[in-house]
């Protein structure tokens, strides 16, 4: 058993943002091989309007892939009760809404207030289908549109969705998180809903994704989102870049001796797998360039 989860969302969180496409059989390929490294969950793309983000189009297809892979838990997100039918239609067994706590970028990328997007959340709930519904709180360390988040806003927030939602995670959607505020926010949300914060979603924007990882996992976080080669960001959140890397993310948790489940050497064919299918997109990893140090030993 791992000692962590890592669900990957770099067809997700990673393609929305990129400036090229990735063809749809190159992303079945990179899935199946993120799959085949040991991710047991993978994020593989939302359902929102065709129109407003092209890269995301063939979700559903995505979806029903991934549904083929054996033991992976097939996430996507949704922003709105329509995403949630399409997601539910094909077939996502967990869906993730994006509930920011900052209202600006509420509005900005869903075009409703925080409180519209939790009664959005709340009716897809209500409907009791066979489903993991999982509310992120996003923006919840800060927001490129508003400043300052306030961290009550941010704690009202999740005690609302933890009422009816399976899973709360907290989201710094636009890398504005520090260490010291990741163990104060997510220990005084934990004092609210306790078990049902589940997941850390970090980028890695000013380079504090990793600390803040390790800052969350030693305040009890055990489920931790991240996106291969540090692809990623909101398109309506100016400023974001890319998610906190899996690559690196695993190999210190690995070589922490806390178990991930995942391969470090699978991750790396992975990655070779995605930079095939997305050539001319930069894409990022420390542990990727330098190689694996001498006498490396996986947890056990
Ligand atoms: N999937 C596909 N189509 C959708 C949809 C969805 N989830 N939600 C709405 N639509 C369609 C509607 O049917 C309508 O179509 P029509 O013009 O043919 O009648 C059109 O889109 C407008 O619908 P409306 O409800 O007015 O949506 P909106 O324009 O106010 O946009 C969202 C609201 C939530 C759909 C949009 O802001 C959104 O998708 N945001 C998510 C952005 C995102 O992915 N951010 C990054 C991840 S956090
Ligand atoms: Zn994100």
């Amino acid at each position: 058993m791992p000692n962590v989860h890592i669900c990957e969302v770099g067809p997700r969180d990673g393609l929305q943002n990129a400036k090229h496409l990735m063809p749809t059989e190159a992303k079945k390929a990179w899935i199946g091989a993120l799959a085949a490294a040991g991710l047991r969950e993978i994020e593989v793309g939302s359902f929102v309007p065709a129109k407003l983000i092209p890269a995301m189009a063939d979700t559903a297809d995505i979806v029903s892939f991934a549904r083929t892979i054996p033991g992976l838990k097939v996430v996507a997100l949704a922003p709105n009760l329509k995403g949630f039918q399409r997601a539910v239609e094909a077939g996502a067994h967990k869906i993730t809404f994006p509930v920011s706590a900052s209202r600006a970028h509420s509005e900005s990328n869903v075009r409703m207030t925080p409180d519209q997007m939790i009664e959005e959340v709340r009716r897809c709930a209500e409907l009791k289908l066979p489903v993991e519904i999982e509310g992120a709180v996003s923006t919840a360390f800060g927001c490129t549109l508003q400043g300052e988040v306030a961290e009550e806003e941010v704690v009202r927030i999740a005690v609302a969705l933890a009422g009816f939602c399976d899973a709360v995670a907290l989201a710094d959607t636009v890398g504005y998180a520090n260490p010291a505020q990741v163990k104060r926010i997510f220990s005084l949300v934990k004092k609210q809903i306790g078990k049902k914060l589940e997941g850390a979603h970090f980028h890695d924007t000013r380079g504090l994704g990793i600390a803040n990882a390790l800052a969350a996992y030693e305040v009890g976080v055990r489920n931790f989102d991240s996106s291969m080669g540090g692809l990623g960001g909101c398109p309506f959140a100016p400023g974001a870049s890319g998610n906190v890397i899996t690559e690196d993310l695993v190999f210190m948790f690995e070589s922490m001796g806390v178990a991930t489940g995942i391969s470090m050497e699978k991750l790396f064919a992975a990655r070779e797998i995605l930079v095939k299918g997305i050539p001319d997109e930069p894409i990022y990893g420390h542990t990727p360039l330098a190689g694996l140090p001498k006498g490396f030993r996986a947890a056990a």
